[in-house]
């Protein structure tokens, strides 16, 4: 009985202690006292699919996606939605330009969509080319420092019809690809990002079955996984064996994305929250500390590949926050996301949880190379949560900084309202309102909390 009272009391105890160690107290922190270095990138991040959408992308696996439907006979995106042109930024970014110089944006991390660039196998576009081109040139012309992904979500239909990254074999066709669009443009951009969130895209395509193609296989997951990180090594050696590839910076995009249990003495939250954790950050953070890929497939044996040799000039770390799994009595959804007590909930399932970035910085900061805060922002559909999400997410980073960790640039997430991929035009990220049929841009009030951070950065760096 002494024994049980025992053990209860310590994790009672293990659970305050964790509790007042990762949770700040927002009533005593004044969130306006921050600092951030004098050469920082201030940007947006974007995606092309995403801004772009199929009308302008037809030729990548998520334009058939969201035409197809599941064996239900039910489209793949929430109201049945279809993504259209989106923002039409393909056709609109000499105006987003004018709309991030607004905001005193000195950066801006965008995708270069294979499918353009390569409609059909081994066929290299010049019209997608120059399009690129000229976005580049007018990104710099503006005084914005371009930062660009090889690979977000989206894939040529003919990749993803040979196979995708579920084969090795097919790496090689992305390492073509990422040096093909290198030799292009390295003279003029520095910043490479090879794969945006291995571990999301393997997970919300093989285990949620949310993106294409739409199964549930841990095996397959753990392949993909896998072999992302070998398509990055690849084209990160590639990549430095090209002309400017020494002075050249390229990096990964990883979203540490850890799940809580809201009750931590409690084994139906605590342990489905580690082993989503597992799939969904650890195995990359891993991978890249100690050369290990571990991925743990339940009832089955622990998968280990080891001796990988990992490299990277920078890490670019996409941050949203620490879901906390609470469990309720569903067949359907046994945990949901919730939050503690005077915390908030976004419009989408996660809390707001600004010292979770300071949390995962110090976690990725085990990579030994300076970050990027490559994304991060809140959706909030009524914007009245986006001011408060902005001071206190840029606190955590200012006092991360402060504490002696190297981050050199954050990226919010997103621009202007975009295609958020199965939930549709629903989930509302952007700093700027969109009108989808005038395509008219609208700053929202909630932005001017970014711009005022960037301008008062710009007093101090100028006296
Ligand atoms: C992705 C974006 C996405 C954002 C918000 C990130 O995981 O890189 O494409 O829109 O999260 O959900």
């Amino acid at each position: 009985m002494i024994k049980k009272f025992n053990i209860i009391f310590f994790f009672v105890l293990f659970s305050f202690v964790s509790f007042l160690e990762n949770d700040w107290d927002w009533d005593k922190i004044d969130p306006s006292n921050m600092n951030f270095p004098k050469n920082f990138l201030w940007g947006s991040a974007t995606c092309e699919y995403q801004n772009s959408g199929a009308q302008n992308c037809p030729n990548n696996n998520w334009a058939t996606w969201e035409n197809a439907f599941d064996e239900n006979g039910k489209s793949r995106i929430k109201n049945a939605q279809k993504s259209k042109k989106s923002t039409d930024h393909y056709n609109l970014y000499k105006e987003e330009i004018y709309l991030m110089k607004n905001l005193g944006l000195n950066s801006y991390r965008f995708s270069i969509e294979w499918s353009l660039i390569e409609p059909e196998e081994g066929k290299f576009d010049n019209e997608a080319i120059e399009h690129y081109k000229n976005l580049i040139d007018e990104l710099i012309k503006n005084g914005i420092t371009p930062m660009i992904t090889l690979h977000h979500f989206t894939t040529p239909n003919w990749f993803h019809e040979k196979g995708s990254f579920e084969k090795e074999e097919n790496i090689d066709y992305f390492v073509r690809f990422s040096s093909f669009v290198f030799n292009q443009f390295s003279n003029k951009v520095n910043l490479w990002c090879t794969i945006n969130e291995p571990a999301i895209y393997s997970f919300v395509g093989y285990v949620l079955g949310r993106f294409p193609p739409g199964e549930v296989d841990l095996q397959k997951a753990g392949d993909v996984l896998k072999n992302l990180l070998i398509a990055h090594t690849k084209v990160y050696e590639k990549l430095k064996s090209l002309p400017n590839g020494q002075n050249s910076k390229i990096g990964i995009v990883h979203n540490i994305l850890k799940f809580e249990p809201y009750n931590s003495w409690n084994p139906i939250e605590s342990i489905p929250c580690s082993y989503l954790s597992d799939i969904t950050s650890n195995a990359v953070v891993e991978f890249f500390k100690t050369g290990y890929f571990n991925f743990y497939i339940p009832l089955k044996a622990y998968t280990t590949y080891e001796n990988f040799d990992p490299k990277l000039d920078f890490v670019g770390l996409n941050y949203y926050s620490h879901p906390l799994l609470k469990m309720q009595i569903s067949y359907s959804e046994p945990l949901y996301s919730s939050c503690y007590e005077g915390q908030e909930m976004s419009d989408y399932t996660f809390r707001l949880y600004p010292e979770g970035l300071y949390r995962a910085i110090e976690e990725i900061s085990a990579f030994n190379v300076p970050i990027y805060i490559t994304e991060n922002g809140i959706p909030d559909n009524n914007d009245t949560k986006r001011s408060v999400f902005i001071n206190r997410y840029l606190y955590a980073l200012s006092k991360a900084i402060e504490d002696g960790f190297d981050v050199r640039g954050y990226f919010y997430w997103t621009l202007v309202d975009n295609f958020e991929w199965n939930e549709g035009f629903l989930v509302k990220f952007g700093l700027y309102d969109v009108d989808f049929d005038t395509q008219q841009r609208t700053l929202k009030p909630g932005a001017l909390a970014y711009k005022k951070i960037i301008d008062d950065w710009k007093k101090k760096n100028t006296k």
